[in-house]
């Protein structure tokens, strides 16, 4: 995983937790205590994961809650950094359909990623369905609770209150991809 997410993540962390409870949450995760994410630099998926159960062992809040807060502090840097992606997209919609290929384009952004742009682009497939997006999603991460935040938070950015997210069939529940619908019910 490329150090983007789990940069991120300790952002969020730092908004809501103390030095010493930081500390807690690496070593419970199995992360060096002086680890610096790089944002061009990959990172394995697992520790990813570990960081997140373990944040939210140590604090005492549910990790949906923690994906919640990581995904506006995403979507608020992301805006910043990148905020051609964000112009280019006129609506919740469209930025939405394009994910999966700003995920392609950022994994080629980066040179030592050669091999990444095709593994990230297949975890996301969308097809346009009579009122939205229908997204299928497959990963061994199983990050679709992260789809559905990010999704969210997309939705207050354009400031869409129409837009609903709606999970049918998931990975969690014993499927093999989850199946999330993106609707703006006329
Ligand atoms: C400017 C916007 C965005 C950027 C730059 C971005 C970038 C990334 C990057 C670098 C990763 C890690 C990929 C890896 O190395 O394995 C990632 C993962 C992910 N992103 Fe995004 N992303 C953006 C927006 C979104 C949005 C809007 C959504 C959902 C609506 C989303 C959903 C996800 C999910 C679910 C994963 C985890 C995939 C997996 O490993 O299973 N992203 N993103």
């Amino acid at each position: 995983m490329i150090g983007l997410i789990p940069r991120i993540w300790m952002m969020t962390l730092q908004q809501q937790a103390d030095e010493a409870a930081i500390r807690s949450i690496l070593a419970e995760a199995g992360v060096p205590a002086n680890r610096l994410f790089a944002l061009d630099q990959s990172y394995d998926d697992a520790e990813l994961l570990r960081l997140v159960h373990a944040s939210a062992q140590v604090l005492g809040k549910d990790v949906d809650i923690l994906l919640e807060d990581f995904s506006q502090t995403f979507i608020d840097d992301a805006v910043k950094r990148w905020p051609v992606w964000f112009e280019m997209a006129p609506d919740a919609r469209s930025f939405l359909e394009r994910q999966p290929r700003i995920h392609d384009s950022f994994a080629r952004s980066l040179d030592d990623t050669a091999s990444q742009p095709t593994r990230q682009a297949q975890k996301f497939r969308i097809a346009e369905i009579e009122d939205g997006l229908m997204v299928e999603y497959r990963s061994d991460n199983k990050l679709c609770g992260l789809y559905k935040s990010l999704a969210r938070a997309v939705l207050r950015h354009y400031k869409d209150e129409t837009g609903q997210i709606q999970e049918s069939v998931c990975m969690h529940h014993g499927h093999d991809h989850c199946e999330i619908r993106l609707r703006w019910p006329r």
